[in-house]
C-alpha cells in the first residue's frame, strides 16, 4: 500500500471511494440523482481547487483512501463560487420552492438532496466565525475492506504535515453526528469537540503539531 499525493488520474477512484463511504460512512450509491452527486460536493471542489493538498492510498490496482481539503476555508468558499460552483450548477439546478409551489413545507427542503443542493450553491455556508481559530478543514475516507489497519491514521498524518509546511496553525472538520466509528477514530488521534451547533453535525478540530 502507498500513500502518494494525488494525480488528475486517480479522479475517478477518489470519486467511487467518496459515494461508497458518503451515507455517514456507509455506502451512499443509488441514495441520489446520480452517484457523482455527493463527490461532485465533498471531493471535486478540493481535487479542482487545491489538488496539492489532496493525498491517497493506492494498493497498487487502485486508490482505496484519500484525504482532501483546504488550507482556507474562507478562501476556499471564494474560490468555490467562483470556479468550482459555474461547473456543476447547471447539473444540479437549485430547487425552485417559490410562491405557488406545490411544496408543503416552503423554504425546507423536500429531500437530502435538495438541502445539499443548496449548500453546494452556498459554499459560504461552510465558513462559520467559531471556526475562524481552525481554517484549514478537510474530508477522509478509506474503503471498508481497508479501514482499522492504521491508513487513516497515516493520511492525517500527511495532511497534517502539509498544512504545517504552508504554515496553517489548525485543521477543523465536520462529521455526521450519527458516525460514531469516525468519531472513535478521530478522539483517538486527539482531535477535540469545537463548540458549534448545527443540527446533524459535530465540529471537531485539532492543531497541526498534533503528534498522530
Ligand atoms: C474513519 C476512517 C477514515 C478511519 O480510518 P481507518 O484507517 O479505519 O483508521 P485507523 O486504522 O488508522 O485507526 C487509527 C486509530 O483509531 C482507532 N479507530 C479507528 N476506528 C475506530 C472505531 N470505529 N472504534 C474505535 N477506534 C477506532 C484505531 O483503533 C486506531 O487506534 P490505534 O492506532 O491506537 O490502534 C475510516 O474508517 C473511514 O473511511 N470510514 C468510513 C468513512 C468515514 O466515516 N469517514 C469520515 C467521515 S467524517
Amino acid at each position: 500500500m502507498e500513500l502518494r499525493p494525488y494525480r488528475a488520474t486517480d479522479r475517478d477512484d477518489v470519486y467511487d471511494v467518496c459515494v461508497r463511504t458518503a451515507d455517514g460512512g456507509g455506502d451512499a450509491r443509488g441514495q441520489y440523482t446520480t452517484d457523482d452527486f455527493m463527490p461532485d460536493l465533498f471531493a471535486g471542489p478540493y481535487l479542482f481547487l487545491e489538488p496539492e493538498l489532496a493525498f491517497v492510498l493506492d494498493d497498487g490496482d487502485r486508490v482505496v483512501g484519500y484525504v482532501l481539503g483546504t488550507a482556507d476555508t474562507a478562501r476556499w468558499a471564494a474560490e468555490h463560487r467562483a470556479r468550482w460552483l459555474p461547473r456543476v450548477a447547471a447539473r444540479y439546478p437549485l430547487p425552485d420552492r417559490g410562491a405557488g409551489s406545490p411544496d408543503p413545507h416552503p423554504g425546507r427542503p423536500a429531500t437530502p438532496q435538495e438541502g445539499l443542493t443548496e449548500l453546494l450553491h452556498h459554499p459560504e455556508r461552510n465558513v462559520y466565525a467559531e471556526l475562524a481559530g481552525y481554517p484549514a478543514h478537510l474530508h477522509i475516507d478509506v474503503l471498508p475492506a481497508h479501514q482499522g489497519a492504521g491508513h487513516g491514521r497515516a493520511l492525517i498524518r500527511t495532511f497534517l504535515a502539509a498544512l504545517r509546511e504552508r504554515g496553517v496553525p489548525a485543521v477543523h472538520l465536520g462529521m455526521v453526528t450519527t458516525n460514531t466509528p469516525a468519531r472513535a477514530f478521530y478522539d483517538r488521534l486527539g482531535f477535540h469537540e469545537i463548540a458549534l451547533e448545527v443540527p446533524g453535525l459535530t465540529f471537531l478540530g485539532a492543531p497541526t503539531d498534533l503528534a498522530v
